[in-house]
């Protein structure tokens, strides 16, 4: 865009935001499973929206110019500690920054002789080794159980060494949707002298409103011995507006060491509780009234729902040939390979009754329905996720056609066909010795339209990364982002 002459009219902007919305995927109605969180309660998301936009031009950089900040931020995060054990916290733009203020507080908590380091299970969200990589510390992956896909406290104990600052629990993880045991971790990691974090991104606000509706849900919160933090999203299950979420410290000087501030410049004093320092206000007031429109009621109906639609969901596909949900998840995530896939380097496409996820995946989009795909990993199959929310229940049949048939259509086409040493090429690029532009016309020359919008094929794509180990991927991820950015 060059910036226009002359302002331009509300209308005409709306407009255009229409239009360059055109090929996005629909962010109600329950057919895209991830990404988005749909309450199917209009009136809840408005009065969100409504109040983002009254809090819109606040800035949270100074809590005495605007004491409303301070006012809503401690009713929201005293909302979060009350349903979960308690504790100090800070509201925070996402999950993410949740869990690097988490692992700030623990690396500056604790003096190390070499560089501080992290044990942290192989299902644990990437914002971890995003956290580290930002802050300097180092990873020591904790492997899965492969038929449960979680942590043991005793592999969790295996990798704390002395410079450990930090060891990290999911209360689920994403890729699966179980519970790491998280009262065996945390009483580990005390009995070590170590901080335990656990990560209930996405189950914080989820899994107590589950419980009381019928779910064997384990401890998992600040409540559980040896648990020093916990992070919980409200933009997910809490169905706020993005930019929503709450990190909770058992000791209010575990907080502190989240903190920053600077007295080092002849301006004005910087306190900030975040990674960002000047931030509208906006997320927070989202937050504030989705938690308040819904109350305790709306929650645990809405628990309800979501728990008898997974409960479908899972029971509808274990009954789909050549389908197998993996492990056997307390939460409202589910995911589910093909019986012809197993292990890492396999979408299933080893014959018989199997099928290729990626093609599958492919298969439900032209279809409408947005699932999605994951990569092997660690001798986890590729799969496909879908994050059951309050929609889905009304749904959920028709998501359990589309994916029969999705399956059917999938097994037709065959696996995704790469071009005879494809793999090798990309394995072996230099990518130093290539441009963006180099880049995408190398992918579009084998077929792969980095600029493509609309319905993309992603199973070449998918099937090319999931053939590489994980830095080759993320080498590729990167170029790919900087293309699209071009
Ligand atoms: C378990 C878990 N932790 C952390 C995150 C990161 O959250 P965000 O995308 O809000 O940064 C997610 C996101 O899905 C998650 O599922």
């Amino acid at each position: 865009m060059s910036l226009p002459d002359k302002g331009r009219s509300t209308e005409e902007l709306l407009a255009e935001i229409t239009r360059l919305k055109r090929e996005d995927l629909p962010v109600r109605g329950g057919k895209v499973t991830a990404y988005v969180y749909d309450t199917g309660r209009p009136e809840v998301h408005e009065a969100a929206a409504r109040a983002y936009f009254e809090m819109l031009e606040v800035n949270t950089l100074d809590p005495t110019a605007f004491p409303s900040v301070v006012e809503m931020e401690k009713q929201v995060v005293g909302a979060v500690a009350e349903l979960l054990g308690g504790g100090s916290g800070i509201f925070t733009s996402g999950g993410t920054e949740s869990i690097m203020l988490a692992v700030k507080a623990a690396r500056d908590a604790r003096e190390t002789a070499g560089r501080p380091r992290m044990a942290v299970p192989v299902t644990a969200h990437p914002a971890f080794h995003k956290a580290a990589h930002y802050l300097g510390l180092v990873v020591d992956a904790v492997p899965v159980d492969p038929v449960t896909f979680r942590a043991s406290p005793a592999d969790v104990e295996a990798a704390i060494t002395e410079d450990t600052v930090l060891v990290v629990a999911s209360a689920p993880s994403y890729p699966q949707g179980v519970i790491d045991p998280v009262a065996g971790i945390a009483a580990i990691a005390a009995a070590r002298g170590v901080p335990c974090h656990v990560d209930a991104c996405v189950g914080g606000w989820l899994l107590p409103w589950l419980r009381e509706a019928g779910a064997d849900i384990p401890p998992f919160d600040l409540s559980v011995p040896g648990v020093t933090s916990l992070s919980c999203d409200l933009h997910k299950f809490g169905y706020a507006p993005k930019g929503a979420s709450v990190v909770l410290f058992a000791d209010p000087a575990m907080r502190r060491r989240a903190y920053f501030a600077s007295a080092s410049w002849p301006g004005y004093t910087v306190i900030n509780a975040t990674v960002q320092s000047s931030k509208s206000a906006g997320p927070l007031g989202g937050a504030w009234a989705t938690l308040q429109a819904l109350g305790r009621e709306g929650y645990l109906e809405l628990g309800r729902t979501t728990l008898a639609a997974a409960r479908e969901l899972r029971a509808g596909i274990a009954k789909i040939p050549g389908l197998r949900v993996l492990g056997d998840p307390e939460s409202a995530l589910v995911a589910f390979g093909s019986d012809g896939g197993s292990g890492s380097g396999s979408h299933g496409d080893s014959g018989g009754e199997g099928v290729d996820v990626f093609v599958l995946s492919d298969e439900a989009r032209r279809r409408g329905w947005f699932l999605q795909p994951q990569l092997s990993y660690s001798g986890i199959p590729a799969n496909i996720h879908i994050t059951v929310t309050g929609v889905t229940l009304r749904g959920v049949e028709a998501m359990l056609e589309v994916i029969a048939q999705s399956v059917e259509a999938a097994r037709e086409r065959g696996p995704a066909k790469l071009p005879e040493g494809l793999v090798e090429l990309v394995a072996g690029l230099d990518l130093d010795a290539l441009d963006d532009a180099a880049f995408g016309e190398l992918a579009s020359a084998v077929g792969v339209d980095l600029g493509g919008s609309g319905q993309p094929e992603m199973a070449v794509v998918n099937a090319v990364l999931d053939a590489l180990p994980a830095d080759r991927r993320e080498a590729i991820l990167i170029r790919f982002l900087s293309v699209i950015y071009s």
